[in-house]
């Protein structure tokens, strides 16, 4: 069983503990295949959603999640709450917590918000992506997809191509991926690779066919628009044009190779429309795989909190 309180990150999370979540995610996956919708684990918790940053998949989907298993929910934009006048995180907390919250699922720009909320609140904090961190419920959820799509993820080729400096989605895959043994490429341009990412584990590539060649996995990561302003890259045709993932990109890896990408993407410059729209995309498997992942996760941490009590 998960003895954690709180899912703050990959990079201090066991082999066994990904596999646990990973396999409770994929019953949890059938069930909402089968339209099964409503399930008793959570009945009587509450979680709270905590967004410091905008959001579609995220947001939406640890409420599906946590109505799915039972619970109330309740969201929190803070644009809209009191940290608009100034109240800390801390303080924000600890009112969840009074109030008799079980979960506060954040999303923070600033790297270890996350970390400072669990430290101080009795309730379970579940990482939504902190800056430029950590967001480990995505790789948990990319993990899950490729682990159904190839029966394993150990001795898998992943190539991630895209703002790997940026991306708190790339430094959680690397940690779950090289904790589960599988063969990490990276490539982009130099300016959006951040140092140190190789001693990690992730092997950096010169090229693009370099690190799509024999790939079981060709990720896309968005460029944020800004990073063109800031000179990280000259114009997104070029972008497209020299790192983007196109028809002729996808033909040095492995024939059964799926396409993912986190979202949201920038059409026709990660990925060009047909990837996107692939029938090797796995897009939009990745979203139901986020619900299942979300679901498993609510459900190992309440059982923990049960034991403990
Ligand atoms: N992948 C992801 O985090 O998407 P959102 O920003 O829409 O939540």
């Amino acid at each position: 069983m998960l003895q954690r309180k709180d899912m703050l990150g990959l990079i201090d999370a066991s082999r066994e503990e990904i596999y646990e979540i990973l396999d409770t995610a994929a019953n949890m996956k059938k069930l909402v295949r089968q339209g099964i919708k409503k399930l008793p684990h959570l009945e009587g918790c509450t979680a709270t959603i905590l967004f410091y940053e905008n959001s579609t998949r995220t947001r939406t989907s640890f409420e599906l999640a946590a109505k799915y298993m039972g619970a109330t929910t309740v969201n929190i934009a803070a644009g809209s709450s009191s940290v608009a006048k100034g109240e800390t995180l801390v303080d924000t907390g600890k009112t969840l917590d009074a109030q008799k919250n079980d979960f506060i699922i954040i999303r923070h720009p600033m790297g270890g918000a996350p970390y400072l909320l669990a430290k101080t609140v009795k309730a379970s904090v579940l990482n939504a992506g902190d800056g430029m961190n950590e967001h480990p419920t995505q790789a948990l959820l990319d993990m899950l997809t490729m682990k159904e799509k190839f029966g394993k993820i150990e001795g898998l080729k992943v190539a991630i191509l895209g703002d790997i400096k940026h991306s708190r989605v790339a430094k959680s895959d690397l940690f779950g991926l090289k904790k589960l043994g599988a063969d990490v490429r990276m490539y982009a341009p130099e300016t959006l690779i951040p140092k140190g990412i190789d001693k990690l584990g992730a092997k950096l590539c010169k090229s693009r066919e370099e690190a799509v060649d024999g790939a079981d996995v060709v990720m896309g990561l968005r460029i944020q628009l800004e990073r063109q302003q800031a000179g990280n890259f000259p114009s997104l045709a070029e972008y497209a044009d020299f790192y983007g993932v196109d028809d002729k990109i996808l033909s040095y890896a492995n024939p059964e190779a799926i396409v993912m990408h986190p979202g949201p993407v920038n059409r026709g410059v990660e990925l060009t429309s047909s990837m996107i729209d692939h029938e090797h995309s796995h897009i939009e498997d990745q979203v139901l795989s986020g619900v299942a992942v979300r679901m498993a996760l609510l459900f190992l941490l309440q059982q923990y909190r049960k034991s403990v009590k």
